[in-house]
């Protein structure tokens, strides 16, 4: 099961777990209600996995490319995973597979605190277009993953505040109906 939690204020590595004691979880369901869709999939197949093919067909992910992280085989690992770190928000959907190691998504819940998301190997999470969120490895410093997309990828992120944006103000509408639907 993934797991996510809301963070800690403290300002130690953005790369350590940063639960608050006692741990505050989150659930797949409070995700759901913010607009992140989380799936869990064969990382071992990926290659051959007709449950990542039917997703992407159903989703119209037709693009995707896989990406390594990894501290001693980035230069400037430091600097980079900083900027990954950057709160920020896109025009369109993030999607992110793990097929091996680890990081951390963090996101904006509707109060605008942070929540923070574990993923590993076999995960797959949609972020939704206009919501702030940050990205980070964790401990262990290596991951890869699988990027897709709907059609031709825009990678650009727009750091917050980027709140004039018709993707932000979409988003926005979207939570206040969800939270308007959990009366
Ligand atoms: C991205 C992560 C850093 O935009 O959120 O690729
Ligand atoms: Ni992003």
């Amino acid at each position: 099961m993934v797991e996510a939690w809301y963070m800690d204020e403290s300002q130690e590595d953005q790369r350590a777990p940063h639960r608050q004691r006692p741990n505050r979880a989150v659930s797949l369901e409070q995700l759901r209600r913010l607009g992140v869709v989380y799936r869990r999939l064969d990382a071992d197949n990926y290659e051959t996995d007709l449950c990542l093919k039917e997703i992407r067909r159903a989703e119209n992910y037709s693009w995707m490319d896989i990406v390594t992280i990894q501290k001693d085989k980035l230069p400037n690992y430091e600097e980079k995973i900083k900027t990954f770190y950057e709160e920020h928000l896109h025009l369109d959907d993030e999607i992110r597979y793990i097929l091996e190691g680890s990081g951390y998504f963090d996101v904006r819940d509707k109060d605008d605190k942070w929540i923070r998301i574990f993923m590993e190997k076999g995960d797959m999470i949609t972020l939704p277009a206009g919501i702030y969120h940050r990205f980070t490895l964790d401990e262990n410093n290596y991951v890869k993953a699988m990027r897709l997309f709907v059609g031709e990828p825009v990678w650009t992120a727009y750091n917050r505040p980027a709140d004039d944006f018709p993707a932000r103000k979409q988003y926005m509408k979207f939570l206040a109906e969800e939270a308007h639907n959990g009366v």
